[in-house]
């Protein structure tokens, strides 16, 4: 074992797309670098973006944003909203959009989960704003979920690697969390 530098590891990350209302407009960019801050009530999440990002100013007007989960099928799509920005094209053209409670927060019906950001907090760091959002309202469709669990086979997220810079799929689940350990538990004790 040696060391390599300061490599960040944690891939693959889900690839998300997150809405945004700038100058009146509904814009979408992708996003990669989102994190779980509080798995708890109520619940908060971040995502990590580039200060040059014309989707900045359109969370620090409308103190909202949406992370919405393309699957699988919207990878062509979902690298067009990571590849072109804002100020230049209308990329919110591609898709079939909505909004919820908080109006200012654009969701996709193509995307079969979405999720409603009300702005908590602003982290500034040298090159990245962090946006922390308290998740209000998820939206999902019928066949990807069963009473509000959602199942990794019918939504077929698309993963993001950095390493590899591709993009990848779900494979199979291996075991159960909080359970497989269980079989060490018994040799121990
Ligand atoms: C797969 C993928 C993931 C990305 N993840 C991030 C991210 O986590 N943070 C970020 O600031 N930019 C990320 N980007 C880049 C932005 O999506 C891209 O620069 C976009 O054009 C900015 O759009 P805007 O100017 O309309 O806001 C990613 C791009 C791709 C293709």
């Amino acid at each position: 074992m040696k060391p390599i530098g300061p490599v960040n590891a944690l891939y693959p990350m889900p690839t998300t797309l997150v809405g945004t209302i700038v100058d009146g407009k509904p814009n979408f960019l992708a996003v990669a670098h989102v994190g779980i801050l509080n798995h708890g009530t109520p619940q908060y999440l971040s995502i990590g973006l580039h200060q040059s990002h014309y989707s900045n100013a359109g969370i620090h007007a409308n103190r909202t944003f949406s992370i919405c989960l393309p699957p699988e099928r919207l990878m062509v799509e979902t690298d067009y909203c990571g590849i072109m920005t804002g100020r230049k094209t209308d990329k919110a053209a591609l898709f079939d959009v909505f909004y919820g409670e908080l109006e200012t927060a654009p969701m996709i019906r193509e995307c079969p989960v979405n999720m409603e950001m009300a702005l908590h907090d602003v982290l500034k760091f040298e090159s990245h704003e962090i946006f922390v959002g308290q998740l209000v309202q998820t939206y999902a469709a019928d066949d990807v979920h069963d009473d509000g669990v959602i199942d990794l086979p019918r939504l077929k997220p698309l993963l993001f690697d950095m390493a590899s810079k591709k993009y990848w799929s779900v494979g199979t689940a291996l075991g159960q969390c909080w359970g497989a350990g269980k079989a060490l538990k018994r040799k121990t004790s």
